[in-house]
Formats: structure tokens, sequence, C-alpha cells
């Protein structure tokens, strides 16, 4: 991602406490307090400049959200598109999301057990070279913490545009046991499905006439009673 600096970033940051948050362990296991109430909370990880997680937030003022990134830069863009967009929703006294500047690798100390219900991972830097693999987000050693951090009704949403990293991804959650759905080679095969909020980056690869890949996984224990019911539901059709 390209950034280009700008003087006074970090200082107008420290300004907008309601929405950017630059001391995050301060808030393990106290999220719901900083939110004032106990709705579910949502994650991405790795938000860049905060497209998705911004709509989203504007359109479902019940789901607490929280975007992290490690850039200031990214944090800045992203509080701006907040703003924006819960005015453009009507919306300008909204509380629901959190903008937080930190590095994914040392998320246990941000979160504590079952604090989420939804990590999403968008077009997560899918890390190449082999001896990297370790560091991409739906590695097993990422997977495991996100599932301790996740509650029972807890999935994870994950969308790529690299085939290689989808490849990879789906023997991961396998490894760890974990079960899949709604998995697609191209999420917008007919166009842009009516429940996927874009982000920056599938933009500009759906733009370009690349397939996006996309999958569900079902984390908790309610979340894959409710899945395996739902099958039988439908089959039973
Ligand atoms: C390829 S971009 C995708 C951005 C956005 N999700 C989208 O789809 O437009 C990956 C983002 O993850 C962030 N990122 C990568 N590793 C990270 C880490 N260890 N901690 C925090 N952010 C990270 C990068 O700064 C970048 O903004």
């Amino acid at each position: 991602m390209r950034l280009r600096g700008r003087r006074g970033t970090r200082e107008e940051l420290e300004q907008r406490t309601d929405l950017v948050v630059l001391d995050p362990k301060a808030y393990k296991g106290r999220w719901h307090e900083r939110f004032g109430n106990n709705n579910p909370i949502h994650v991405e990880l790795g938000m860049g400049k905060g497209q998705f997680i911004t709509q989203l937030s504007a359109q479902n003022p019940d789901i607490n959200y929280i975007g992290i990134d490690m850039f200031d830069q990214l944090l800045h863009r992203a509080s701006d598109k907040a703003i924006k967009a819960r005015i453009e929703h009507g919306r300008p006294e909204l509380n629901n999301l959190a903008i937080v500047l930190f590095n994914i690798e040392y998320l246990e100390d941000v979160f504590a057990d079952n604090e989420l219900e939804r990590v999403y991972l968008n077009f997560s830097d899918p890390w190449p070279k082999k001896r990297h693999h370790r560091r991409r987000l739906t590695h097993p050693n990422f997977l495991r913490k996100y599932m301790r951090m996740l509650n029972s009704n807890g999935d994870i949403h994950f969308k790529t545009d690299s085939e290689e990293l989808f490849e990879f991804s789906l023997n991961s959650f396998s490894d760890v046991g974990l079960r899949m759905r709604n998995i697609t080679l191209s999420l917008h095969r007919e166009g842009n499905p009516s429940f996927n909020v874009m982000t920056e980056y599938e933009g500009k690869f759906v733009e370009q006439g690349k397939p996006i890949y996309r999958c569900e996984v079902v984390v908790g224990a309610d979340a894959l009673a409710k899945h395996v019911e739902a099958l039988k539901t439908e089959t039973s059709k």
C-alpha cells in the first residue's frame, strides 16, 4: 500500500478520541465498556483505508466494529471516511466504531477470550515466499488465536484475489478442524452480491476483471449447531 506521510497526522489522530484508539491494550476484556453496550463485536484485521469497516458500521448500528491497521496515515484516512459515512447514512451520532493502531501479530494483547463475534480478513497480504507463510493471517498459528477470541456465535469471513492464498487458507481452516461454508471462486460472477460491501482493494481487482475468492468459516459451537440445523432443513426440502 502506497502511503504519503504528512506532518501533524499523529497529533490529529490523538484528537479523534471518539473514533481512534492508539492504546488498544488498555481495552483488553473491556471493549464493551468502551462502546457502552453489550452488542457483538466484529473486527477487520488490516482494514487499509477503511472503506469496508466504515460502511458496515454506518449500516449496522447494533454491531460494534473495530478496524485495525498499523499505519497512522491509514487510520487518518479511515477516520475521515467514518465521519463521512455517518453523515451520508444520516447517523452522525453513531458510536459503534473503533479505529485501532496495532500490529496484528500481537492480537492476544488486545482481545480477551470470547470477546469477539466475527473476524473479517479482506485481501490480507499474500506473503508468496514459502519462508514467509507463517506471516499469513490465515496461518494455523493465527487461526488458533482467533478461535480463542471468538465467542460461541463466532465466525471468520475471508476474501482475497490470490488463488494461492485461498488454497493455502482452505487447507489451514481444515487443518485446525474448522468448517467452511459459502465458498465461492468468483464472488462477482453475477455482479456484486447485495450482502457484499466492497473494500478498496476489491474495487481495483474487480475493475481489472480478476476473480474474488471468498468463504466463511464457522468457529463457535452455537454457530456450528445453527449451520448444521440449517443444512438439515435445506436438504429435507
Ligand atoms: C493488502 S491491504 C488490504 C486493505 C483492505 N483490507 C482492503 O481490502 O482494501 C493489507 C492491509 O493490512 C495491513 N497489515 C498487514 N500486516 C499487518 C499487521 N501485522 N498489523 C496491522 N496491519 C497489517 C496493511 O497495512 C494493509 O493496510
